[in-house]
């Protein structure tokens, strides 16, 4: 899979053309043409057909459906398996609920967890649906060919980059941005799922379990320790770190194979391939995520199949800081000292010197995003409606948002008052000022919880009519 142009290409050009191209940036002007061959996408103009069908329907290239690997399925009996934690009675699914996109039941903001279950989290809880096809953390865009060139002489490249503004019906340029993309958690800390599942496994706030010695103790002890055995040789259960590390490789295998992390069973999908019509409520909102006046949603959370029809995943992997503001409701928060800065730490520690990724975090998914309850990186916002609401009034009425402090508007509360330009106010709807009219109506913006909730999976076509 190739989204994007081999990144010699796009290095080349950044070396080469990289001033011209700042330039043309900042006068407002196109990225030179060159740059249109990292172009991802096809520039249809977008319409829904008057009784609600997609007028140019699409074949997906859906990952295919095979039974699972032993490895998976025993994968699958530890994402289960309660008795890894120091509780005892926390699992992978105690906070990733499959029943729920893999994200909490509950509305908390954060989880609970620890050894007696009662230490708050310091984030939103994901889903973890939809990353198999998540590249590895990056500057730019991510393929093998960068992978001698280190993660500072990346950061050193994008410092001279100008970032494009990116609009729903222009993904190119968000596409050559030399702006930090991919990676795993909320700052994007690690790469692959395999390292992932080491986060919460030991994490003292999540499961607590231990060391590596006494996760290893537990797994020789499992009711399913053969598996490891007859998988990976007896060796495996003499050596702690290897048992480890095959346990989350397990982990990762689950849920990279199983179908039930990207099922693609959603009424988009079905609406995509031309099987499903919009309501006129839907069809309006489709077109409001896309319409750079309004939304302008898709700039980020890309919902166009790639040229090889990849379906969407709702996002284009890159960070940003939208300044969500501060949640009371994080225990954490009660130090008015600690800032959760994304990018540059306290939980990445790599990029704590590049003080302007301060305030970023990871695009997400709004793949099932309706089923969630808690929302942003900090979970500040539980409705669908108080999302809408942030992104029309951020910028146009900004009291509706954030606190007020001594008679001002305490605008990006949740970022030291050093790091709040670096909150982007250049892409839709980010870029109008106070007193302007908000990007959106109310109509609008309940068009488009509309159209997100044709991101839920699970959809079924209405049965036939006649009988069966
Ligand atoms: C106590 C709740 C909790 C438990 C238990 C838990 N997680 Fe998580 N998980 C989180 C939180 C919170 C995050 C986001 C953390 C961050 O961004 O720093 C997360 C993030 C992730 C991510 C990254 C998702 C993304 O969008 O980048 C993966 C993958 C993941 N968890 C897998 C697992 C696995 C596998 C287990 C079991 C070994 C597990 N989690 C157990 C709370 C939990
Ligand atoms: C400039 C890029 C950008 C644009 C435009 C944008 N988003 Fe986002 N969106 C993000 C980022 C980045 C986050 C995570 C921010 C954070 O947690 O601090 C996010 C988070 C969200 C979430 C929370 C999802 C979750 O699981 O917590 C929702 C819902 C959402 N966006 C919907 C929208 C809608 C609807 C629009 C259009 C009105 C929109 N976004 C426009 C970048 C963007």
């Amino acid at each position: 899979m190739r989204r994007y142009a081999p990144f010699a290409l796009a290095l080349l050009l950044a070396l080469s053309a990289c001033a011209g191209w700042v330039a043309a940036a900042r006068a407002g002007g196109a990225a030179p043409a060159t740059q249109t061959q990292t172009q991802t996408q096809k520039q249809t103009p977008l319409r829904v057909l008057p009784d609600g069908a997609n007028p140019h329907p699409v074949r997906l290239e859906l990952p295919a459906r095979r039974p699972l690997s032993a490895v998976a399925r025993l994968g699958r009996v530890l994402f289960f398996d309660t008795a890894l934690s120091g509780s005892g009675r926390m699992s992978c699914a105690s906070c990733h609920d499959p029943r729920h996109a893999y994200a909490p039941a509950n509305a908390r903001s954060v989880q609970f967890g620890g050894g007696n279950l009662r230490r708050p989290g310091v984030r939103a809880v994901p889903s973890l649906e939809y990353l198999y096809r998540q590249q590895n953390f990056s500057i730019g865009p991510d393929n093998e060919e960068n992978e001698t060139v280190t993660l500072q002489q990346l950061v050193a490249l994008g410092r001279r980059a100008v970032r494009v503004r990116k609009t729903a019906r222009d993904t190119r340029a968000s596409a050559a941005n030399l702006v930090p993309q991919g990676g795993l958690f909320w700052d994007g800390r690690v790469n692959t799922l395999q390292q992932q599942a080491g986060g919460p496994l030991f994490n003292p706030l999540e499961m607590d379990g231990g060391s590596v010695a006494t996760l290893a103790r537990k797994l020789r002890r499992a009711p399913y320790a053969s598996r490891f055995a007859n998988l990976f040789g007896p060796a495996v259960l003499r050596e702690p770190r290897l048992l480890v590390s095959e346990a989350l490789f397990a982990l990762a295998r689950y849920q990279i194979e199983d179908p039930s992390f990207h099922p693609f069973d959603s009424k988009y999908d079905a609406w995509l391939q031309g099987k499903a019509r919009f309501t006129p409520r839907e069809a309006r909102g489709y077109l409001a995520f896309n319409d750079p006046r309004k939304g302008d949603c898709a700039a980020c959370h890309v919902d166009q199949p790639g040229p090889d029809g990849q379906p969407p995943l709702f996002t284009d992997t890159q960070y940003e800081a939208l300044g969500v503001p501060r949640n009371p409701q994080i225990p954490a928060n009660r130090d008015a000292h600690y800032f959760d800065l994304g990018l540059c730490g306290p939980y990445r520690r790599d990029l704590a010197r590049q003080t302007r990724y301060c305030g970023m975090f990871l695009t997400p998914t709004l793949r099932n995003v309706a089923t969630r309850h808690a929302f942003f990186h900090n979970g500040v916002y539980h409705h669908l409606a108080q999302v809408l609401a942030f992104y029309d009034d951020r910028d146009t009425r900004p009291w509706r948002i954030y606190p007020i402090v001594d008679g001002r508007v305490d605008r990006f509360d949740d970022l030291p008052a050093r790091y709040r330009a670096n909150v982007d106010r250049v892409d839709p709807p980010f870029d109008r000022q106070r007193g302007q009219a908000p990007p959106m109506s109310r109509r609008d913006m309940r068009d488009i919880i509309a159209f997100l909730r044709t991101l839920d999976d699970g959809w079924h076509a209405p049965a036939a009519t006649g009988p069966r």
